[in-house]
């Protein structure tokens, strides 16, 4: 074995961190040496319902004993179950479901749907989006490794995302979204080639480091959409099933996609994802072949859980929680921002919350140093607070399970707290 590296696990992003988990439950994980970590990004930013769920536990148990896998061209009683309890849950328009299992791939689908249903090839995704690492999701992430894999796919347009906090068009405290949005869609449509087919965004973008388009931002998006004969896709991966404090972030807008991906938090951590759209773009894509077919499409046990993932949802008004434990936490974010002049911005809504550490409050110059070192003293001190990677290196991004409580929210904050005090020097 080498020394310096002393496991056998390919290093896929960069280094693990330090722990050995050995087991979680609700809010907690727990490491080889016995310590208690708070989970305050669940997991990658999925277990909204904590870890070990009781009902998930016991979902999962009866699932693999009774039906686990079938080949992709069998409908199961789980599938027709949970894609039922999807579709009663969104608005009419968004009522036919492909059941998959991972991010990336429901928006591969989605973005191959958008293809098939309008004919066209050009995607508009904004400049620093996340939507997966397989080739078409890869080919619409700005705010990931997009060097050294060779070609992206052709036909893919970056749209400023719009980041009040950073942007150009911010100025004096006024933030002219509409112009940066006119002006970005203008140079799109000047290196089009063919035509749009699809736009697709996260309502927020989430890996970008927590930005949340002003209001009216997505409902004017969706207008240069249909002015252009484009779908709208909106990949939920992360703020859909109740995180942002209503069931699905579009809800806030009220601006419905054509197309819904969904993933991470639809199976609470378990590999469940759905790509969602209208009884006519369905007809539309099978009637002109469409194929999207994988080995784990469908499956039944993935699907047991969706449904029960739902349940719980609905049951225990998550979205609500979210909303309620979501302010509380703000507010003593903001009370943080207050006292440490390195806290530039707090930013986010429901319990998918952003911090951003700046060297000073006037240059707004990242702090990536002190990023990492808060979060690693976090760490040390017991908390789990994820700092972004690489040009996000200073923005954490506070996601705790929907379950947490008020108690575990005041730990992690004051750990939070300790961790800048020792190591960000001047007060505000
Ligand atoms: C918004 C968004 N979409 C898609 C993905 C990709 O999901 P997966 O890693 O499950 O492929 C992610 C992952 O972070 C994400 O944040």
């Amino acid at each position: 074995m080498n020394d310096a590296v002393p496991h056998h696990v390919f290093r896929y992003g960069g280094d693990f961190a330090d722990a050995i988990i050995e087991r979680a439950s609700g809010a907690l994980i727990h490491d080889r040496d016995g310590r208690a970590i708070l989970d305050f990004t669940s997991g990658q930013m999925s277990a909204i319902l904590g870890h070990a769920h009781p009902e998930i536990v016991a979902t999962v148990r009866a699932a693999i004993a009774n039906l686990d896998h079938l080949h992709s061209s069998f409908l199961s009683t789980p599938v027709l179950d949970f894609t039922a309890a999807l579709a009663a849950i969104l608005p009419d328009a968004l009522s036919m479901v492909l059941p998959l299992s991972t991010g990336g791939e429901s928006n591969e689908a989605a973005l191959r749907m958008a293809k098939t249903a309008t004919g066209r090839f050009e995607i508009v995704a904004f400049d620093r989006s996340w939507h997966g690492v397989t080739g078409g999701a890869s080919s619409a992430t700005f705010n990931g490794a997009r060097r050294g894999n060779g070609p992206t796919v052709p036909g893919v347009f970056a749209l400023p995302a719009p980041h009040a906090y950073r942007s150009p068009f911010a100025a004096g405290g006024v933030y002219d979204w509409r112009s940066e949005l006119d002006w970005g869609f203008e140079m799109i449509d000047r290196q089009c080639v063919a035509g749009l087919a699809a736009a697709i965004v996260e309502p927020i973008l989430s890996s970008a480091g927590i930005i949340e388009p002003p209001p009216g931002y997505l409902a004017a998006l969706a207008e240069h959409c249909r002015r252009r004969g484009m779908l709208l896709i909106f990949d939920e991966a992360q703020t859909g099933l109740g995180r942002t404090g209503t069931r699905f972030a579009f809800e806030h807008e009220g601006v419905v996609p054509d197309i819904l991906t969904l993933s991470k938090t639809l199976g609470a951590g378990l590999p469940l994802a759905a790509t969602v759209t209208s009884r006519a773009i369905e007809q539309r894509c099978y009637d002109h072949d469409y194929l999207f077919y994988t080995t784990h499409a469908a499956d039944p046990l993935p699907a047991a859980v969706g449904s029960k993932v739902i349940e719980l949802l609905v049951r225990d008004r998550l979205e609500q929680r979210a909303r309620e434990l979501g302010g509380y936490l703000r507010g003593l974010l903001c009370d943080l921002q207050q006292r440490h002049e390195a806290v530039g911005d707090v930013r986010g809504r429901g319990l998918l919350l952003g911090l951003e550490l700046v060297e000073d409050r006037r240059s707004k110059a990242p702090a990536h140093a002190l990023g990492s070192a808060v979060s690693a003293r976090c760490m040390e001190l017991g908390a789990s607070l994820n700092i972004g990677r690489k040009s996000h290196a200073n923005v954490f991004r506070i996601a705790p399970p929907l379950t947490v409580t008020r108690a575990q929210i005041d730990t992690a904050v004051s750990i939070l707290d300790q961790a800048l005090g020792e190591l960000a020097g001047r007060r505000a």
